[in-house]
């Protein structure tokens, strides 16, 4: 399916280009359509010999706020979730391989698939009013797109299974002291911040720069292939389940869930 007009802005400045969710009516819910955009956008940056990092932005108040819900909620079985959702997940893998750096520009809701999103990119500048999080238990579900895997290397074991087990949500200030993100600036300049950032890698030797980010790289993501594996597993097979149809259901007619344990 294409992306709606609009839904994802792609611009080039000097040597840096710049991909931006606009879909401010669902909070930049990140359907199958706009993330296949994304990546397109960013690929072509990644094979484009003129452009040497990347930004990847979301708006003042939301990055994301997770996959799109909708597109998941009628989902019923694993194995129907495996082959609806495996290659829309296999979008946030796709971003992890790129070759070039790429910055998330993150101000507002960064949540679920939006989280794993923004962990997914190379560094993370944040507004103030950033919130992270893998909210996906609250709807039955657990985080599908890495998010297991990512942010446990990201912030540790304690406070990762704290987040995956309870919901709970780290404010911009808290994101930096745990280490999730390289800088908190004011919501006015979380994008310029993140294009300083991208210009003064786009500076450096380009073929330095893709090398020292994938030997970053494999210090961080030797296992994670392992890890992604065993997690899209468990995601799928949550679909089996009547808690994942009533937390969907649920968000979708903004009542409280009623969970069952089936
Ligand atoms: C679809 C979403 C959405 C989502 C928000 N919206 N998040 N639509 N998928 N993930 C929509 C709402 O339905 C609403 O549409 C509009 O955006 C504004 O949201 P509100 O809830 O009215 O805003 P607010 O009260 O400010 O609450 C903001 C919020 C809340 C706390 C972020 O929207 C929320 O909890 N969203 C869901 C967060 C979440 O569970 N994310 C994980 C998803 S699962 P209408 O039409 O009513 O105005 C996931 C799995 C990843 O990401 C792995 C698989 C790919």
């Amino acid at each position: 399916m294409p992306v709606a007009a609009a839904e994802v802005l792609v611009e080039v400045d000097g040597k840096i280009g710049i991909v931006t969710l606009n879909r401010p009516q669902a909070l930049n819910a990140l359907s199958i359509s706009v993330m296949d955009a994304v990546v397109e956008a960013l690929g072509g940056f990644d094979r484009d010999p003129s452009i040497h990092a990347m930004v990847l932005a979301g708006l003042p108040r939301a990055f994301a706020a997770g996959a799109d819900i909708g597109e998941m909620k009628n989902i019923t079985g694993g194995a129907a979730a495996e082959k609806q959702l495996a290659r829309h997940l296999s979008n946030w893998d796709k971003i992890g391989l790129l070759k070039k750096p790429v910055i998330a520009a993150v101000s507002g809701f960064a949540l679920g698939g939006g989280c794993e999103l923004a962990m997914a990119c190379d560094m993370i500048i944040a507004s103030e009013t950033a919130v992270f999080g893998q909210p996906e238990v609250l709807i039955g579900v657990i985080p599908g797109a890495g998010g297991t895997q990512r942010l446990t290397k990201a912030v540790g074991k304690q406070l990762s299974m704290e987040m995956s087990l309870t919901g709970r949500k780290l404010s911009a200030r808290e994101a930096f002291s745990f280490g999730l993100v390289n800088k908190v600036v004011p919501v006015e300049s979380f994008l310029s911040e993140a294009k300083k950032l991208a210009h003064t890698i786009a500076a450096q030797p380009p073929l330095a720069v893709q090398a020292a980010k994938a030997s970053v790289r494999e210090a961080v993501d030797s296992k994670l292939s392992e890890g992604l594996s065993f997690e899209r597993q468990s995601f799928f097979r949550l679909f089996d389940t009547q808690d994942q149809k009533e937390g969907m259901k649920a968000f979708s007619e903004k009542r409280k869930p009623v969970w069952t344990g089936k």
